[in-house]
């Protein structure tokens, strides 16, 4: 399957529990993909904007399952999983291995089989760093936007590693070294999502 605008519509569609969720999983990935396309433009290598476009907007297709009703009880040990079953949705649809790859590796800012077991994620114990560089833009721009809806500034952002996954800080700033910081202002008030 080719995922153009109307194919990924449908597939977030088709996967989201309850109209809610779709709505939440579209803008949110409307915005993780104008976040992913400005650090594009300004990478040092050659990004595929196309393929990353594709992969933004269909990259939570599996996200419906795991989302909770409130902040309290969310478990990200187990949110996790959105990303192993998204990919393998992806590849039962028939959508580019590429794009089921990068959505596979979307954890976090980047997560290796050293941290699944350092943090008993609830996923198997196998390395999921992002391999190419829209899988990594991917994965970067993705943490500055919560489905709630909110955005998630870089010191709430290291605030929170620090509490459940300490290497994730380091990662951070490191990808914030390398693709600068999305202006998180301007787009908290062109969505009117909260900036946190
Ligand atoms: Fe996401």
């Amino acid at each position: 399957m080719i995922l153009t605008r109307e194919n990924i519509d449908k597939l977030n569609k088709k996967y989201a529990k309850s109209e809610r969720h779709y709505t939440a999983i579209t803008v949110h990935a409307e915005i993780v993909n104008e976040i992913a396309q400005k650090i594009a433009m300004n990478a040092a290598i050659k990004v595929d904007s196309n393929l990353l476009e594709q992969a933004c907007r269909i990259h939570d297709v599996a996200s419906s399952s795991f989302m909770n009703n409130s902040d309290k009880d969310f478990d990200y040990k187990s949110y996790q999983l959105h990303a192993i079953l998204g990919s393998a949705i992806l590849l039962d649809e028939g959508v580019d291995p590429a794009i089921a790859e990068m959505v596979a590796n979307h954890l976090l800012i980047s997560v290796s089989k050293e941290d699944v077991e350092n943090y008993e994620l609830r996923i198997p114990v196998k390395d999921y760093s992002p391999t190419t560089i829209e899988g990594r833009i991917l994965a970067f721009a993705d943490v500055f936007h919560s489905k709630d809806p909110k955005f998630n500034s870089f010191e709430s952002l290291v605030e929170k590693y620090q509490k459940f996954a300490p290497s994730q800080v380091k990662k951070l700033k490191d990808a914030v070294a390398e693709f600068g910081l999305p202006d998180l202002e301007s787009l908290s008030k062109k969505y009117g999502h909260p900036l946190v």
